[in-house]
């Protein structure tokens, strides 16, 4: 029996029912749909509008659907009913009979659905910053490992200066906690109770709505009835979160790949987490970081359909908000399996510190370091940069690296320059430099993993 066929004196048509149909998705929802129901049977209990006998056959019932849920959460995929609360109260029906009916009491599907959605968003909420805390882990191991190995650092993509590979995984571990600290303030927002609102005009009933909101661990009950049914601000922050996130490790992926690539080759990933191509034999291809960055246009297309979706939506319900489900599941099922991922792949990536060190000599990415000599010797900055320039084109004509370069070839551009200069154009020399804080120098990386790792502690 549907539930609201009384006014109509015709059955759906067939074609219509399964395009209105959302069980197929919200399912997904059963475990929360339960628990919602649960509070709200103790709820209707206190304010007298069911005997204590019924409230503990309806929760005896509901915990028997937990149970089921929990053993197979596809369960309500076997029947044919409209949506998730369809089925429990069809489920409950079958169980315990006339009582079950009094469970809708003063409630309705708008501030039900709103309620589950909420309570699924926080569950997922917390074990996306668990995900987060997980591959900011791994990226630590990866920085502690390769603290003091030089890799080319990049601007534009051309050789800019030296870096340390545990400064660059340093970098993104602070987008990840950034990350972490958008999901926790989401979760804050997020974290009030829609039922209760009724339809949208509030509950008949006489409950008290913050307990109720309190047992089912939130914190707060929402303060307006058309807000709560139809608000999905949360839907779209958490979208948001995962859009950041998954943004961070489409460039972090896009840099695994040029580093892994036959140009860089800086980088290397085990066989375990690289595939083969069906045609060229030689071929060992990034899949897994490819994945990452390609699923990323996933994740933002979901946030911009929900956007699109509400925009423009009267108050308060509307069967559009049923849109809000299928983008929200895959978007943050596939950011929680992306970090997932990334967990495990950074183990299995490793620098090349032979080949890293040597591709980091190159380039004339030691330049800057010759202009600063120069200004050490007494020249403005301006000056120095020019002389340098002219030292750069010139070394590149011969051929050479600047540290190639004879003395007299390099007083021929300034008369400043001695024999000092050589150490100043050595790898480690422009590196161990920039030492303070957020540098690349190997002190500041040491620095910057404690900072991390007391930061990992804290959280
Ligand atoms: N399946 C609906 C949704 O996901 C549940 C709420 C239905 N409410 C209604 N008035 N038709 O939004």
């Amino acid at each position: 029996m549907s539930l609201w066929g009384g006014r109509f004196s015709e059955p759906s048509a067939a074609e219509f029912k399964k395009f209105n149909d959302s069980l197929a998705f919200d399912y997904q929802l059963a475990a929360y749909e339960l628990q919602a129901s649960q509070a709200w049977a103790q709820a209707l209990a206190q304010a007298k509008l069911l005997s204590d006998a019924e409230a503990r056959q309806l929760s005896e019932a509901l915990t028997e659907l937990q149970q089921a849920i929990a053993a197979n959460p596809e369960l309500p995929l076997q029947s044919d009913e409209e949506d998730i609360h369809s089925w429990v109260e069809a489920q409950l029906i079958e169980k315990i009979g006339a009582t079950a009916k009094r469970l809708h009491t003063g409630r309705s599907r708008n501030d039900l659905v709103a309620t589950d959605l909420r309570l699924l968003c926080k569950a997922l909420g917390h074990q996306l910053i668990d995900a987060n805390l997980a591959a900011i882990q791994a990226l630590m191991q990866f920085a502690e490992r390769y603290q003091a190995a030089p890799l080319p650092g990049y601007t534009h993509l051309q050789r800019a200066q030296p870096i340390m590979a545990g400064h660059w995984a340093l970098a993104y571990v602070q987008m990840l906690q950034r990350d972490v600290s958008r999901l926790k303030e989401s979760l804050q927002r997020l974290d009030v109770c829609p039922l209760g609102s009724g339809a949208l005009a509030g509950t008949t009933a006489p409950i008290d709505r913050q307990a109720l909101a309190q047992n089912l661990g939130f914190r707060d009950a929402c303060e307006n009835s058309l807000d709560g049914v139809s608000d999905r601000d949360f839907a779209l922050d958490l979208l948001h979160c995962a859009s950041t996130g998954m943004l961070h490790l489409s460039r972090l992926a896009e840099d695994v790949v040029f580093y892994c690539s036959g140009e860089s080759g800086c980088f290397a990933m085990s066989d375990r987490i690289s595939s083969g191509s069906s045609l060229m034999p030689q071929k060992k291809n990034p899949d897994l970081f490819e994945l990452l960055r390609g699923k990323t246009g996933r994740v933002l297309g979901h946030q911009q359909a929900l956007q699109i979706t509400l925009k423009g939506l009267p108050l308060a319900y509307n069967k559009d908000l049923q849109e809000d489900k299928e983008g929200l599941f895959d978007a943050l099922h596939t950011y929680l399996q992306c970090l997932q991922m990334l967990s495990f792949a950074m183990p299995e990536l490793s620098v090349n510190t032979t080949h890293a060190a040597q591709q980091a000599t190159l380039g004339y990415s030691n330049a800057t370091e010759l202009a600063d000599y120069l200004v050490g010797k007494g020249m403005p900055f301006r000056d120095a940069h020019h002389v340098t320039g002219a030292v750069v084109l010139y070394a590149q004509q011969q051929k050479q690296p600047l540290e190639s370069l004879t003395l007299a070839e390099f007083t021929e551009f300034s008369e400043v320059i001695d024999d000092d200069v050589y150490q100043v154009l050595e790898l480690d020399y422009g590196m161990h430099q920039r030492a303070a804080l957020g540098g690349t120098a190997p002190a500041a990386v040491k620095l910057a993993l404690k900072h991390a790792n007391d930061w990992l502690h804290a959280a």
